[in-house]
């Protein structure tokens, strides 16, 4: 149930990443440390350096004085403006001219602070001066503004604001010439236009003059038709005056003499300059033509004047658009070494770094470290965890822990065990139980020991049969020397019976191993094994076994096949997931070997933080011993 609970499984992964961490807090700590240390050590090493910062206005639009866009050869957009703007506030060139007004920038470092004068003078170059400069300098646009700021750092904060406002200087003054540059350019061009033009200009009234000499055209066509009517109206009024005059006077008359005279002397002018108009008609279209070549050339001289003397005037007027906006003053403190940063910054280094190594480290352990980790890597139930026992704890032998300290927590925790494996199986009793490993030194004996123990507290008449027939350790425990064991039974040389010991504990009896034997692996499968195991069941509640390790010899797999119950036991920290795995399958590959779980054992917990059960079984540990007190009190 507990495995489909999902918040329950977060929780567990939480406190597994809090184990990882806590695990590793040593490493943790100290890269913290090293790292904080390092930041002040370097903190107090670094010049300070200052920052000052001046802000210019670049607007779009020029002030457009006059139209000049149109002589202008380039268009630009908005954003590409700007962009070539900045890249002229971070341009080589403008750096150099800033570098010729410096008279000479002495570049520093952080380290050393600025090289002396005098060292330097001959050995660096003007442009290596201009790129050192360059590097100092950040040119930083204003977000949704036509600003620009210009941040210049130095180790003298006075020399940093004069660069900054040199910087500012220079571009404006820098943008103005190329500005003046491009009027000259288009006022060169002009003017050879106008060169061209006023040629031409020349050139078509002299043909005209000429072609007026060459047809004497005196009076062009249209004073010729002007004329024309001149004479006409004077005789028509001429005639008038006639016809008055003759009602007075007769035709002899001088008056009417003189009148007639006068109209005959008209009358032969219209003619005659009808005649030359007919004549010069011809000519005429010629001479209009020539005429209205001299009009347009003019025209176009004209404009081309006007235009240059435009250029001239705003090429001289020197109108900008960029403006500065807020000078650099002198800054009052530095920008870096910012010892507070530095060190936040590395005291977070120190624990992001720690905990990503301490992940790394725990990734590449492939140690089971926790019951989880049985639970998830090698997928076998958890039954109990066995701690290392703390001071108080010393005095008693691990093995006898359950009895020389019985209300500790570890002897706690092998009552609980005792409980998961009474009632894993409720209706097939787990009578005859194997404490077996994958590798020596593991605590199989410790634990089988233990749990025999805390069985016969229970009241069940156990009995502990030490079937680690290379290497057995139980008799010596328990500090007895019997000499026969299991193998004289096996072998027919003894009766059970016979073998059989009472120990201090109640409810406890134990058989030893006895001599060991040379083939200890044939012995345990063999069928007088088998009867053995039947008495001993006859006659006891539980029967736990101690054994070899599984990776080592075959004893414990062979055995397992003949009991209710094979349990494996895990050192925590140090069992490699992969043996336990191994370990698990050879069990698992024995048809009967019933595989009820595992038991961490020689868990640290302090290393764990007592995340796991050690905390309530603390609790509980320190109630019974005080209800223990009292009874004994009462
Ligand atoms: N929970 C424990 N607390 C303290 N010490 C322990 C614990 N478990 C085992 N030990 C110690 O570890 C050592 C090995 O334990 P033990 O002999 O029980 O392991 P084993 O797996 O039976 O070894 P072997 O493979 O040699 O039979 C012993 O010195 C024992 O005292
Ligand atoms: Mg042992």
């Amino acid at each position: 149930m507990d495995n489909k609970n999902p918040f329950l499984e977060q929780e567990i992964d939480i406190r597994e990443y809090f184990r990882i961490l806590y695990e590793r807090k040593w490493l943790i700590i100290s890269l913290t440390i090293v790292l904080c240390t390092f930041s002040l050590i370097r903190s107090s090493m670094l010049r300070p350096v200052y920052r000052a910062r001046a802000q210019v206005l670049i607007e779009r639009e020029t002030p457009r004085i006059l139209n000049i866009e149109e002589v202008s050869p380039t268009e630009f957009k908005d954003r590409d403006y700007y962009e070539t703007q900045y890249k002229i506030l971070k341009s080589r060139s403008l750096a150099e001219r800033v570098n010729k007004t410096l008279g000479g920038y002495q570049p520093w470092d952080n380290w050393g602070g600025r090289r002396k004068a005098k060292e330097n003078e001959q050995k660096i170059s003007d442009e290596s001066r201009a790129r050192a400069l360059l590097g100092r300098v950040e040119v930083k646009p204003v977000h949704k503004t036509q600003l620009v700021e210009i941040n210049v750092e130095d180790v003298n904060p006075k020399m940093a604001a004069k660069i900054a406002n040199l910087w500012a200087e220079n571009y404006i003054s820098y943008v103005l010439d190329t500005k003046y540059e491009a009027t000259q350019y288009a006022s060169g061009w002009l003017q050879g236009k106008i060169k061209g033009a006023k040629a031409n200009l020349e050139k078509s009234e002299l043909d005209l003059q000429e072609y007026r000499k060459q047809n004497k055209i005196v009076i062009d066509s249209d004073e010729r038709t002007s004329m024309l009517q001149q004479l006409f109206q004077k005789k028509a009024e001429l005639e008038i005056t006639l016809s008055e005059n003759l009602e007075y006077y007769k035709e002899k008359h001088p008056e009417i003499i003189g009148i007639r005279s006068e109209l005959d002397s008209v009358e032969s002018k219209i003619e005659a300059e009808k005649e030359k108009e007919l004549y010069t008609k011809d000519k005429e279209i010629q001479y209009q033509i020539l005429k209205r070549d001299v009009k347009t050339n003019r025209e176009v001289y004209e404009a081309l004047l006007s235009r240059i003397r435009e250029t001239e005037v705003t090429g001289g007027l020197k109108a900008t658009n960029i403006r500065i906006i807020d000078k650099a003053t002198v800054p009052r403190g530095p920008v870096r070494p910012n010892k507070v940063k530095d060190l936040i910054i590395a005291f977070l280094v120190g624990i992001i770094g720690g905990g990503g190594l301490a992940f790394l480290f725990n990734s590449l352990d492939q140690s089971i470290k926790t019951p989880e980790d049985i639970k998830n890597y090698i997928r076998l139930p958890a039954l109990a965890s066995i701690a290392l026992p703390k001071e108080d704890d010393r005095e008693a032998k691990p093995e006898f822990i359950t009895s020389q300290k019985p209300y500790s927590t570890i002897s706690e925790a092998y009552r609980s065990l005792r409980t998961s494996i009474m009632f894993t199986a409720v209706e097939h009793k787990r009578k005859t139980l194997i404490l077996t490993s994958s590798g020596p030194q593991e605590g199989k004996t410790t634990i089988a020991i233990n749990l025999a123990i805390v069985m016969a507290q229970a009241g069940e008449k156990t009995i502990l049969l030490d079937c680690d027939l290379r290497q057995p350790r139980v008799e010596k425990s328990f500090d007895l020397n019997i000499g026969n064991g299991l193998t004289e039974v096996l072998a027919g040389k003894e009766e059970i019976d016979s073998v059989i010991h009472k120990t201090h504990i109640e409810n406890l009896d134990l058989i030893t191993c006895g001599s060991i034997p040379p083939n200890p692996s044939e012995l345990l499968g063999s069928r007088r094994m088998d009867e053995f195991l039947q008495k001993v069941e006859e006659r006891y509640d539980r029967i736990i076994i101690d054994s070899p390790p599984v990776l080592a010899v075959t004893d414990a797999v062979v055995l397992s096949g003949k009991v209710d119950g094979t349990i494996v036991v895990v050192k925590a920290n140090e069992t490699n997931r992969n043996a336990m795995l191994k370990t698990k399958e050879i069990l698992e590959s024995v048809q009967s070997s019933n595989l009820i779980g595992s038991i961490l054992n020689m868990v640290e917990t302090g290393k764990t933080g007592g995340y796991y059960y050690y905390h309530y079984y603390g609790k509980y540990g320190k109630y019974g011993q005080k209800h223990k007190k009292q009874e004994q009190t009462t």
